[in-house]
């Protein structure tokens, strides 16, 4: 008899993603490691999910006119939107709809790790080049990565975990070179940057846009994310997503979230405007080399990294050291002032030690 149970190989071959999650207590650390907001929502947010629980839980998803709600939000009608159980779903019905095993899509390493993943489960290669020393976007050579087997490119704007931008022209020109594979922009970001390239769907059929109410919306544990998309493409994806698979407590939330804009948006403003200038004066003070972006994230390269992540850990601040290529650096997420203040603080005793 055998002794297991014999999976395909594409996924024998594979390791299982695990982020560091174990021992990550908010009462405990100072999470700085997963790019998340420093609060939860406001108590109506709560207040809502509560009454829901009270009364609703045995009841299959109602979603109501949310998609209309979202439609407003991004300024597509509800056709070009799919909902999606966070945009990790989102990636891996993308690229099933689109990759068959041996097929490659191109993207510039290193990149948000759910896309090897991904790919990985469906027998295939993410080709792409590296991002150069500086992180600045690879655009030329991105295309020239482009080839037979290509069927898709994905750009994350700005990328997770180097920060880099890619430009709205940078965006079209892919868009127009490559008429006939579509080009999904991963926008997670986009309540930080401001900046999206949902404009160009109505010349550019090939676009595929992707977001999250898990970054700045704050509700990364509920599980929300959506895909912009031309409204054939979202009826073939349709087909892949279950019918239930979006939980109708994160639509709940996410709807107040969109009705309430002013909690979230005064954090995004005082993280970009407060605590970002705040952390990017001190490190230029201390001489420490990091790498800014348009999020609430930024890489930081001091002389020794694995020391600097240990005393941090240390002192109950967590960060997140980088893989191989990136791993003389670590990333950290913006919070409010004062726990970057805190940060600081530790990081100086760090600097003198
Ligand atoms: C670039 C990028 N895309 C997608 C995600 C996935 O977010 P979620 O599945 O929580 O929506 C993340 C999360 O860190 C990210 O950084």
């Amino acid at each position: 008899m055998k002794q297991s149970i014999e999976v395909r190989d594409a996924i024998s071959r594979m390791s299982p993603y695990k982020p560091p999650l174990e021992n990550r207590d908010p009462e405990a650390f100072l999470l700085m490691d997963f790019n998340e907001s420093p609060l939860p929502p406001p108590p109506g947010v709560i207040q809502k999910i509560s009454e829901f629980l009270n009364s609703h839980v045995h009841i299959y998803p109602i979603y109501g006119d949310f998609l209309e709600k979202l439609g407003n939000y991004s300024s597509v009608p509800a056709e070009n939107l799919l909902l999606t159980n966070g945009s990790d779903q989102a990636i891996d019905i993308i690229m099933r709809s689109l990759l068959e095993n041996g097929e490659e899509a191109a993207m510039v390493q290193p990149g948000f790790q759910m896309y090897n993943q991904t790919a990985g489960t469906l027998g295939c290669k993410l080709n792409g080049p590296q991002f150069p020393a500086d992180f600045h976007f690879p655009h030329q050579e991105l295309k020239e990565s482009v080839n037979t087997k290509t069927r898709l490119i994905v750009l994350i704007n700005p990328n997770n975990p180097t920060g880099t931008s890619v430009s709205l022209e940078q965006i079209e020109d892919l868009l127009k070179s490559f008429p006939d594979i579509p080009v999904l922009v991963d926008e997670a970001y986009y309540e930080f940057t401001g900046e999206t390239c949902v404009s160009l769907l109505s010349s550019y059929p090939n676009l595929i846009v992707i977001r999250t109410f898990s970054k700045a919306l704050a509700l990364p544990s509920l599980r929300l994310g959506y895909v912009i998309a031309s409204p054939d493409f979202i009826l073939e994806l349709q087909k892949i997503r279950g019918p239930y698979d979006v939980n109708v407590v994160a639509v709940l939330a996410a709807r107040e979230q969109l009705n309430n804009p002013e909690h979230w948006q005064k954090m995004v403003r005082h993280l970009m405007d407060e605590s970002k200038p705040a952390i990017e004066k001190y490190f230029d003070e201390k001489q420490v080399r990091y790498f800014s972006s348009k999020a609430n994230f930024m890489l930081v390269e001091p002389s020794d990294v694995q020391q600097a992540c240990k005393f941090l850990m240390e002192n109950k601040i967590l960060v997140r050291p980088m893989r191989p290529p990136i791993d003389h650096t670590f990333r950290m997420s913006l919070r409010t002032m004062p726990e970057m203040q805190r940060f600081m603080d530790v990081f100086t005793r760090y600097l003198n030690s």
